[in-house]
């Protein structure tokens, strides 16, 4: 891996994806992004790992495809070099992942993070989709993410005139989960990722499985999809296991089966 550091266990179950190409602030050029659907592919198969989080650095998360290297593209090369496959296969993970964002989420850095689960943001973060100030627009989910998290109103400005919006406006909003000093970011994501981690990871996976659902669908599919995946739950170990530690006034093992 060359732009992106993996730390399988960097706390008990929990994973660590760190984007690594600080001098230009995280762009996401196609290799990168290949590496980053690896390594959620290796991660998604590891027993070991529970929750994933996703960051960049303090200065910046992502700030966005590598326009140096879509500058000379034409509609045809775009289309086949295809480069929104690698984004469809990241939503796929089935395992909870957290963004940690610190500085620049921008263009794709800001669709990058709303594609994680969670966002946990330091109060220097800053997302945007400035992509109509190059003469384009969003084009990895940022027309359609952004507008179900923030609104219409809010939404069509920020991909209109490509105005950034602070963390504490984004905690205000709706599209992040919370704002905390620079210094902490990291650590209140990991504080996330530990508290999921301890949960059944069956549970966890068919649960972001149907939040997301929702987002797909319409109330009565959507609640159809939900009962299905509750059910699924007592063909799991972890089930009986936490609801017998409860019964039993302890504390459950969760072991993923
Ligand atoms: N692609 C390629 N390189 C980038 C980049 C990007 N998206 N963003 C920053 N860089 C590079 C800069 O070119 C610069 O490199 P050099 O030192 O070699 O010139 C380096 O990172 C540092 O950037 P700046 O000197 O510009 O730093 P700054 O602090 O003055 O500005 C910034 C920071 C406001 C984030 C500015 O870099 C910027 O506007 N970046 C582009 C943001 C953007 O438009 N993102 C959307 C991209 S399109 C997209 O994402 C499409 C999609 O939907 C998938």
């Amino acid at each position: 891996m060359e732009f992106i550091l993996v730390t399988t266990q960097a706390q008990p179950h929990v994973a660590l994806i760190q984007l690594n190409r600080p001098k230009e602030l995280n762009a996401l050029n196609l290799q990168l992004m290949g590496e980053l659907r690896d390594a959620l592919k290796a991660l998604d198969e590891d027993d070991a790992v529970r929750v994933i989080i996703i960051t960049g650095n303090e200065r910046a998360f992502a700030a966005g495809a590598d326009i140096k290297q879509m500058a000379g593209k034409t509609a045809i090369d775009m289309l086949n070099i295809d480069q929104f496959s690698t984004w469809d296969q990241i939503r796929k993970t089935k395992k909870p992942i957290i963004a940690a964002v610190s500085g620049f989420a921008l263009g794709g850095g800001c669709e990058l993070a709303m594609t994680c689960d969670m966002i946990v943001a330091s109060e220097t973060a800053q997302f945007g989709q400035p992509e109509i100030k190059i003469g384009v627009m969003p084009g990895a989910g940022g027309t359609q993410r952004l507008t179900k998290a923030i609104g219409k109103a809010k939404a069509m400005e920020m991909v209109l005139t490509g105005r950034f919006m602070s963390a504490a406006e984004a905690e205000k909003h709706g599209l992040i989960n919370r704002v905390v000093p620079v210094e902490l970011y990291l650590e209140e994501a990991f504080k996330l990722a530990s508290e999921i981690a301890q949960m059944s990871p069956v549970a966890a996976k068919l649960a972001k499985e149907a939040v997301n659902r929702s987002f797909e669908t319409n109330l009565d599919e959507g609640l159809y999809f939900e009962r299905k995946n509750f059910y699924l739950c007592f063909a799991s170990e972890d089930q009986t296991e936490g609801m017998n530690a409860f019964v039993e006034k302890r504390k459950p093992e969760f072991k993923g089966r």
